[in-house]
């Protein structure tokens, strides 16, 4: 039998986290769990975040569900730290930034698709008054561990670093700044990683049967690194007869994406701009409570939802959130696993209780969240669990 790895980590990952595997077992999915440690308690305890021998457990079992972690500035880390540990040069880093890295799980995908019915959906006003909510189905690759985020960067850099940098002539425009003045980050893009990325968003078009994927760039300003994008996008593009390339600038996409986001198929961007889009398209299909997310690497694949751990709803009992970007995230897990049956059963079930509507959890009613949700008639996370059984 297959083995998953559950991280639950902090907060509501260990709420939204064991909901799905609920949900997966009421669903026929046969596996067995093992549990990983990750997050803010072994931090605190261990002073590790991801701690060795979870690493051990992803390489063993390649496929991992992930729930949320909890992060602080450096300072704030450092005085939660047992004190035992304090002083000793623990560093606190993300242990999700750590795992995409270990793992080089670089392909990250997001898909942004419309529950018919939900009450989050977008919704345009035409010019005579009514409405219309088109029905958005958006799958973001983002570059998951170059780029912006690949944390090449430097305050005050050193002397050699500038030495390097002085030789673009652009840099004149800088070269009475001192050094100790100065922030520099790097945006690094190999080959190697983009094509990676640009040839699995054409294949999922291929796949799917998306009519267009999108390089969302700025190679008119970025022309280094972005002009690469595009310029691979082109070349790869020939291979897929059937399917458009188009080119967006990344602040532009921004605007459109609330004007025509029905337009948009696949969209493929670095890093940074990847994180963006898939966020202002997460917002016109329900936000965070819908958003889920793969990061797939050659060997290992992690599937998480792209919330954090809302420390804010940590302590409710009963839980108000929605673990629907969770379960979805569970759901790309059993696509990628070619289970495929069960994730239509499972999506099928969403997506019924989503039109019914008869089931939402606070986001879905559009009252605030707190300890007076389920009193204003919100349901639980469990009961939405429950709910999408029932369906199955
Ligand atoms: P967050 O995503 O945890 O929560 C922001 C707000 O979104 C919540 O207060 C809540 O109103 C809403 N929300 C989030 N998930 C929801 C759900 N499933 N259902 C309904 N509403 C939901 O982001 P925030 O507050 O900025 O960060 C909290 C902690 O999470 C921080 O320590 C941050 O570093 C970490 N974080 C971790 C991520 C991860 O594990 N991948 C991603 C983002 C943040
Ligand atoms: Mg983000």
């Amino acid at each position: 039998m297959r083995t998953i790895v559950a991280l639950p980590g902090d907060g509501i990952g260990k709420v939204v986290l064991p909901e799905s595997i609920r949900l997966l077992e009421a669903a026929g999915f046969k596996a067995n769990y093992v549990w990983g440690d990750i997050g803010w308690d072994f931090w605190c305890k261990e002073g590790n975040a991801l701690p060795k021998r979870t690493i051990d457990l992803i390489a063993e079992h390649k496929i991992a569900l992930f729930g949320a972690i909890t992060s602080k500035p450096n300072d704030e880390a450092k005085k939660e730290l047992d004190p035992a540990l304090q002083d000793k040069g623990f560093v606190y880093f993300s242990p999700i930034v750590g795992l995409r890295q270990h793992f080089n799980l670089d392909i990250c995908i997001r898909p942004c698709i419309s529950f018919k019915g939900n009450p989050l959906n977008f919704i345009r006003k035409n010019i005579d008054g009514t409405y219309d909510e088109p029905l958005v189905n958006t799958v973001i690759f983002r570059q998951n561990t170059e780029g912006l985020y690949a944390g090449v960067e430097w305050t005050n850099p050193s002397q050699q670093v500038r030495d390097a940098l002085e030789t673009h002539p652009k840099m004149k425009f800088f070269k009475d700044v001192p050094s100790n003045e100065m922030a520099v980050s790097t945006r690094i893009i190999t080959n190697k990683a983009a094509e990676r990325i640009i040839r699995a968003a054409f294949e999922h078009a291929k796949i799917f049967g998306y009519k267009n994927v999108t390089v969302c760039e700025k190679p008119n300003v970025l022309r280094e690194t972005s002009g690469m994008m595009l310029k691979l996008a082109k070349e790869i593009s020939k291979e897929y007869t059937g399917i458009a390339l188009w080119d967006t600038n990344i602040d532009a996409q921004m605007m459109w994406l609330t004007k025509n986001p029905e337009d948009y198929g696949v969209i493929v961007a670095e890093n940074m701009f990847g994180d963006i889009i898939s966020d202002g398209f997460a917002g016109l299909v329900g936000g965070l409570g819908f958003a889920c997310s793969a990061n797939i690497g050659e060997t290992v694949a992690v599937f998480e939802p792209t919330h954090g751990s809302a420390p804010k709803y940590e302590k409710l009992n009963p839980s108000i959130v929605n673990p629907i970007a969770m379960f979805m995230s569970a759901v790309m897990m059993l696509e990628h696993l070619g289970e495929n049956d069960i994730a239509s059963k499972i999506k099928s079930a969403i997506a019924q209780v989503v039109e019914e509507g008869k089931v939402r959890t606070y986001d879905m009613m559009k009252i605030r969240g707190g300890s007076e949700a389920i009193k204003n008639g919100a349901a639980s996370t469990q009961q939405l669990t429950d709910a999408v059984i029932a369906k199955l």
